[in-house]
């Protein structure tokens, strides 16, 4: 059932883009580690909202499947695409017979508050308009539509800048294209627009002189500071948009108690979490999903994609962590490389150029230097040794190592999988392991060592007679 004061949201995301010279639909460009789309889905999420429209048209299908994770979300196809008014229209058949209010989103306007919206939904609510625009003031109004007004300071209409005389260019209050709008009647008059200006289209904007010609009330709601009514429309505006967005994040992770040794050169997506007392270096990146816990100390250029870090965890320079784990207490780096499906134990060890593949490293164990693990599982207070390789590939397949606990593995040994080390066993340095080691054994497996009495003498003596003879 609808009432007055239901609040339907509709995000336009039919233009073409052309500016971002880009395959990928433009408002699926990541910003700050989510697609432009998602940050206004998210904060259309804290809005108590009765129905989403979005309105698609170049790369429709793909924004479709992009999105396929919110099933509440409706679709709408515009085609061709002809202009703002055009593209609400299109949400017709979905809000047909609806009451209330809908409120009118651009896809690629990602920086807007839902504090803003709430602001301009009660002012619409509260003065019982038909129609409320969203306005700011600008040093630069160009290119903006600008907001006309009559002597007593009511809005009569809105003016594109292709269509705009000399005193109109001289306004310096812009529309945000951001509207709330009475779905009575609304729909009938979008259908009298008319196309009668400088791009030929059915211009949203013209809504507001044909209400006040029919006494229908229109608001405006103006803000002091246009910074969120900021567009996405080339690679440019992508990147300086990151730019605010990034200092929105690590102005908030200070604000919870992190910190960034230099927050201009460290890159934390949205959803990234991180807990209190913990510490980023310069330049270190951090992605997707991850999840860093308290009293962490990430060093200086480290990249982490989706990792999930428990508390006191030391992350030590330039080390990449990938879909992986790290447990409480451990150490990792420096330049080490934890690949995808890792779990690095608590307090577990994993040292400088030492790299990890869908490996488990149990409590405590440890591989200090130069490694190559993949494939494995290490039990709790194993010692890899500088150099140790398993060696997973035959070149058709991988093949597991399994190391149980306390097992010692000499340096510059190589495990030739598949193969078990059983628990508490050695592995001698410099072995190549091709069968399993029992447990609480001691393999070698390499060349017995030859000593020559004298060799290096008698070669050095008869080198130095030729050189006399010449
Ligand atoms: C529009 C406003 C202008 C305002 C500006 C703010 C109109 C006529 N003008 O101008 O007053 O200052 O936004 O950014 O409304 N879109 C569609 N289908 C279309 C056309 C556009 O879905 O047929 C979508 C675009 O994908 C975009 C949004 O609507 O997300 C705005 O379109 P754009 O062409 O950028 O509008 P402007 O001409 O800049
Ligand atoms: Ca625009």
């Amino acid at each position: 059932m609808s009432t007055p004061h239901d609040l339907h949201v509709v995000i336009l995301a039919a233009g073409k883009g052309t500016r971002m010279k880009s395959a990928l639909p433009k408002v699926l460009h990541p910003l700050a580690g989510r697609p432009l789309i998602e940050h206004v889905l998210r904060t259309v999420d804290q809005l108590n909202v009765a129905s989403t429209v979005l309105v698609v048209g170049h790369g429709g299908d793909e924004v479709r499947s992009a999105l396929e994770g919110r099933p509440d979300l409706q679709f709408v196809v515009q085609s061709p695409q002809l202009g703002t008014g055009h593209a609400l229209l299109q949400a017709e058949p979905l809000l047909k017979g609806k009451k209330g209010t809908v409120l009118l989103l651009y896809a690629d306007v990602p920086l807007l508050e839902p504090g803003t919206l709430s602001r301009l939904i009660e002012t619409h609510r509260s003065s019982r308009a038909a129609m409320t625009v969203l306005t700011a003031e600008l040093d630069d109004p160009y290119g903006y539509g600008r907001i006309v007004r009559d002597a007593t300071g009511a809005i009569t209409r809105i003016v594109e800048q292709r269509d705009a005389s000399a005193a109109h260019q001289a306004i310096h209050e812009i529309n945000s294209g951001i509207y709330t709008l009475s779905l009575t009647s609304l729909f009938d008059h979008l259908q009298g627009l008319a196309t009668d200006n400088a791009q030929s289209e059915y211009y949203l904007t013209d809504l507001v002189s044909m209400y006040r010609h029919k006494e229908l009330r229109v608001e405006t709601l103006c803000l002091d500071s246009a910074d969120e009514l900021r567009g996405v429309n080339s690679r440019v505006d992508l990147a300086e948009l990151s730019v605010v967005m990034r200092q929105r994040k690590n102005r908030s992770l200070m604000v919870a108690g992190v910190t960034l040794e230099d927050p201009g050169t460290t890159y934390v997506d949205m959803d990234v979490t991180i807990g209190p007392d913990s510490v980023l270096g310069p330049g270190v990146r951090l992605q997707g999903t991850t999840t860093i816990g308290d009293r962490c100390h990430i060093h200086a250029g480290a990249r982490l994609t989706n990792a999930v870090v428990d508390d006191d965890v030391v992350v030590l320079d330039y080390s990449i962590i990938v879909d992986s784990q790290i447990g409480a207490g451990a150490s990792v780096g420096p330049m080490a490389h934890i690949r995808p499906d890792s779990v690095v134990g608590p307090k577990a060890r994993v040292g400088n150029f030492v790299e990890l593949k869908k490996t488990t490293l149990g409590h405590g164990s440890k591989a200090n230097h130069l490694a190559y693990i993949g494939d494995a599982t290490v039990g709790d207070g194993v010692n890899l040794g500088a150099g140790t390789i398993t060696c997973n590939y035959d070149g058709e397949k991988k093949h597991k190592t399994t190391i149980e606990d306390g097992v010692f593995i000499g340096s510059d040994s190589q495990l030739i999988a598949p193969v078990t080390i059983g628990r508490d066993a050695y592995v001698g340095a410099g072995s190549t392991i091709t069968h399993n080691v029992p447990a609480g054994a001691l393999a070698i497996g390499r060349g017995k060592q030859v000593n020559k009495d004298g060799w290096a003498t008698k070669r050095a003596a008869a080198k130095a007679a030729a050189k006399g003879q010449k």
